[in-house]
């Protein structure tokens, strides 16, 4: 075989080995290999259940900004309520190097299988606004989503303190729904036991979403041939929903229906008469302690948390900031005075 075959033949070898070799390092990439961020910098991963409801994106606006200010690298991911999404956009962050995971789950049970896969990775999780269950998560932050249950019933109480209640949940796959039904009964259950108030339809609305509860609502209505008095609604997106039903038949804005949130619209409608109230949750605050709480967490630092909360499996060390109560009355002192929302965008 002559000489320049041998070299042709040596050169193919030479550079097909190395590219396996590249390949062959490939399969080898850790966290180190991929990492996004310099070494000093803490690296935080923000997985969300969902954009759709209007309080998410300021989460994430407003929990980037917060950590991106004490020098922390942040990447958001939103799994469009889906679970297997969700764990592998987890996987990914891990992948990733990330130093901490900050989580909305959503599905509060089957999400344990990513603080498994954190834990795994060496990588802590702290569970933003709604409780990862029966895992051993490293930190809670949200508000009391108890009291926001129990604002919300007291608002519609002092509407109709009798008659016939329709109770419209959230998800139930989201622990915080639980609470708020818990909450809302907490109120509730005197008046029940005492035969003033009929609970005539109780539901939690898959998805949280708008058009379900639009349509639990209508069914209510329907079994009930629209005899109605009054609507605890879990949030502004399921009363958004439940309004459009009554204004169907015509008692919109005649019988008392909760929210929460303060989206622009659920504030609009409060301020128009065909919504009660909503549950203000200062956002700015949570996603600023939360910030606080995953830079410290990222850095290796432990959190000192003044409350627990016990999620079937350990008592998590938690923070639960106060819910606040809008009525048409204190609108400007509460999402206005905070700069939430804008007195233009309400009013005009
Ligand atoms: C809950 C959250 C509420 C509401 C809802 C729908 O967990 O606490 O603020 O927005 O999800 O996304």
């Amino acid at each position: 075989m002559n000489y320049l075959l041998k070299c042709g033949l040596a050169l193919v070898l030479f550079t097909g080995l190395a590219a396996c070799s590249a390949q062959e390092e490939k399969p080898k990439t850790s966290a180190e290999d991929v990492r996004l961020t310099a070494e000093d910098q803490v690296y935080v991963g923000f997985v969300l259940d969902t954009l759709k409801d209007e309080r998410w994106y300021k989460d994430k606006e407003l929990f980037e900004e917060a950590a991106e200010s004490k020098g922390a690298h942040v990447k958001t991911l939103a799994a469009n309520g889906n679970d297997d999404v969700q764990l592998k956009q987890a996987e990914l962050l891990i992948e990733e190097g990330v130093d901490v995971l900050v989580v909305v789950p959503h599905d509060a049970a089957f999400s344990a299988a990513i603080v498994d896969m954190a834990h795994k990775a060496g990588v802590k999780v702290i569970s933003y606004d709604r409780l990862i269950t029966n895992s051993e998560v490293d930190y809670y932050i949200s508000f009391d989503n108890v009291k926001v249950g129990e604002l919300q019933a007291s608002e519609v109480v002092k509407q109709a303190s009798n008659g016939n209640f329709a109770y419209i949940g959230g998800a139930e796959s989201d622990n915080n729904a639980v609470l708020f039904r818990q909450g809302a009964m907490n109120v509730l259950k005197p008046l029940i036991d005492k035969g003033s108030v009929k609970l005539i339809h109780d539901q939690y609305t898959d998805g949280w979403d708008p058009i379900t509860a639009e349509q639990n609502m209508k069914t209510a209505l329907a079994k009930n041939g629209n005899n109605v008095d009054a609507v605890i609604a879990a949030n502004d997106g399921t009363a958004g929903g439940v309004i459009n039903s009554l204004s169907s038949v015509g008692l919109a804005g005649r019988i008392p229906v909760s929210g929460q949130d303060a989206e622009l619209e659920g504030v609009r409608r409060v301020v128009k008469g065909t919504q009660t109230m909503t549950v203000y949750k200062p956002i700015t605050l949570l996603a600023e302690q939360a910030a606080d709480m995953a830079v410290k967490v990222g850095s290796g630092e432990d959190v000192a948390a003044d409350q627990s909360v016990h999620n079937g499996k350990i008592d998590v060390p938690s923070l639960l900031l106060e819910p606040v109560a809008v009525t048409k009355e204190n609108v400007r002192d509460t999402v206005i005075k905070d700069g939430y929302l804008t007195e233009k965008d309400v009013y005009q």
